[in-house]
């Protein structure tokens, strides 16, 4: 789970390459690295600490220019956070940056050293370029060298390779994301779109197994036997502004205020008002009347998205979805077959996991349906069918509009299969498009009020432990309260069932515990009140959110935020907003890196 970049043409490249690295930086922080080349001489600059680290580092050294190079930030898999460890490896004269993992390098690295490699890290990377070296010794030339070595790896990889004696770039995948992007007379390689945006709009997705030779400004494309192929080119339309903060301090805030237009993005061109009907012109589904069973899975957020699909599912439609999460699902025997519809849900398109369990559907015979944000991403291409959220480019780690977007466009595909299945009529579809289409405005109501939000924040900082309580539909939403506030303040908080507090964490409640409670005037209303009773009565610190203006427990709470009223199976959407701003609020209180949470990285490409 690392970032990689590479640029060829007759600019500087350190500037370009270091631009894009920041870009890259969601994917990995705790260590980078820069390679130039230079007429003929290839230079290093690596350091432990985060791409403006590196900068500081070559700022100024004269002997890291050039107009061909490659750069990596990491995120450990193998060998601790160090100089050493950081990429680009180098071997006699390639050098190599690496995103994925090589599982046989242990053997690989063995074989290298009976023939006298002395390796330097403790990485699986660095196997590769000792390979390229072992093969041109042996007489093939570069490419050759380079397809030789790819043949020997087992694992993932993206790579960057460059060597000093000619000026060439190579650029290979298998398993972890790589674009090249295409401007005149000059190429570039990324991890994602967004890293080259302000650089072009002209994208090529490799494939797996795909070998980028980019020579004298000519791209060409060879598959692992050699053979010449040809990807085509595509125009994509987010701009470089789009992964910019325009003006926020942090890219989570700013990606949390843009949720009214991106869910409105999300619905535009697929509701068709005044016909009752929501169209998916973009996707050719398969008949779903003949599919007998739907199923739902993900990691982290985007599973918490296929809990409320569920619930949109099954409380609107009666039709029954088994959900999971897809690293669980993958090594169990999940019983999905042909004439089911798996749908895999993920921001990035690249989650591991995810990409393996839709692999594991379409080996037993599913139809495979990806709800994906990154355009030209893995799941996107492999999956039979991509519906897009149009969310943008989501920078900060932590998900917030992707999550919105994916349950706005879960709820039009629920309406699109009760369509198809007689089951909704157009009066009915146009009353739920109707609600829909007020959700943008509602989370606006919720925005202007981020500083209460921020009041509340101060209060609750000094927790160190929180319990979030939900029911029904809105029990994914505890959950992903929950999550946001773990990962960017730090604070352990542990999302519960209301209903299934009573059955062990009501142990922990005193008046050092704050209990967040989600509480709609739902069919919910009146047990999650007997449970927030249960709280009270042992001195429990409650923080209640509620549509209802006339929630009973509300003077009994410590505080209370209100939020707009909506149908239940799109509460979700608004009630995830203010959770995703008391974590931001207290996360920037504490000082944390906010977009850039230790430990994490924002797509998860390995296992
Ligand atoms: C949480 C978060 C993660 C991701 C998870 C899946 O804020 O961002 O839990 O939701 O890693 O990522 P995608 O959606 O890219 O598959």
């Amino acid at each position: 789970m690392c970032g990689i970049v590479g640029y060829t043409g007759k600019k500087e490249a350190s500037n370009i390459l270091i631009d894009a690295l920041k870009k890259l930086e969601y994917r990995g922080y705790d260590s980078a690295g820069i390679a130039l080349w230079n007429n003929g001489k290839i230079n290093i600059a690596r350091i432990k600490g985060k791409v403006n680290d590196l900068k500081k580092e070559i700022t100024g050294n004269g002997n890291l220019k050039g107009s061909m190079g490659l750069a990596h930030t990491r995120w450990a898999t193998h060998g601790v956070p160090s100089e050493r460890n950081a990429h680009p490896h180098r071997a006699a004269d390639v050098v190599v940056v690496h995103n994925g993992i090589i599982e046989n390098y242990l053997e690989l690295k063995e074989k290298l050293k009976k023939k006298g490699h002395r390796f330097l890290s403790d990485t699986d990377t660095e196997v590769i370029p000792h390979l390229i070296v072992n093969h041109i010794r042996e007489g093939l030339n570069f490419i050759d060298s380079v397809i030789a070595t790819l043949k020997e790896l087992k694992g993932s990889y993206a790579l960057g390779i460059i060597r000093e004696k000619k000026r060439v770039m190579i650029a290979a995948k298998k398993e972890s994301p790589l674009v090249i992007g295409v401007a005149d007379g000059e190429y570039f390689i990324a991890s994602d779109i967004p890293a080259l945006l302000d650089k072009t709009n002209r994208f090529i997705f490799l494939e797996d197994d795909d070998v980028a030779v980019m020579q004298d400004g000519k791209l060409s494309i060879f598959n692992i036997d050699g053979k010449k192929i040809e990807r085509p080119v595509h125009t994509v339309h987010w701009t470089g502004a789009m992964a910019e903060k325009g003006g926020y301090k942090h890219f989570m805030l700013k990606e949390i205020f843009e949720q009214p237009r991106v869910i409105s993005d999300t619905l535009i061109g697929r509701i068709k008002e005044e016909k009752g009907v929501v169209e998916f012109e973009e996707l050719k589904l398969p008949d779903i009347t003949k599919m007998k069973k739907i199923w739902m899975v993900a990691c982290g957020t985007s599973y918490h998205a296929c809990l409320i699909g569920k619930h949109m599912f099954e409380s609107i439609l009666s039709i029954p979805v088994e959900t999971d999460i897809a690293s669980e699902f993958r090594y169990r025997n999940p019983l999905v077959r042909k004439d089911e519809m798996l749908i895999l849900i993920s921001q990035s398109g690249e989650t591991a996991d995810t990409i393996a369990a839709m692999k594991e559907g379409k080996k037993r015979g599913a139809y495979t349906l990806s709800i994906c944000n990154a355009l030209g991403s893995t799941l996107a291409r492999e999956s039979d069918g991509t519906a897009f959220t149009h969310a943008g480019p989501e920078i900060g780690v932590a998900s917030t509009k992707a999550f919105t977007t994916q349950l706005a466009l879960l709820f039009l595909l629920m309406l699109h299969t009760g369509k198809k299945l007689n089951l909704l009529n157009s009066d009915e579809i146009r009353k739920n498009i109707g609600e829909i289409k007020k959700i943008p405005h509602k989370i606006q109501t919720i925005l202007d009020m981020s500083p209460t939000l921020e009041d509340l924040a101060r209060t609750y900082m000094k927790f160190k432990n929180f319990l979030y309580l939900g029911r029904g539909i809105n029990y994914p939403t505890v959950k992903e309260g929950a999550l946001k506030l773990k990962e960017v303040s730090y604070i352990h908080a542990e999302a519960y069932p209301a209903g299934e507090m009573k059955h062990g964490p009501i142990a922990l409640i005193d008046e050092h515990l704050p209990v967040v409670v989600l509480s709609p005037g739902d069919q919910t209303y009146k047990k999650t009140c007997s449970n927030i009773e249960e709280v009270i009565t042992r001195q429990g610190n409650l923080l209640l959110f509620t549509d209802n203006p006339d929630h009973e427990m509300a003077p009994k709470a410590k505080n209370t935020f209100f939020i707009p009223e909506t149908i239940y199976p799109l509460q979700p959407i608004i009630s995830v907003a203010p959770f995703q701003l008391f974590a931001y609020h207290i996360a920037n209180l504490l000082g944390t890196d906010v977009d850039q949470p230790r430990n994490l990285a924002k797509s998860v490409t390995v296992e």
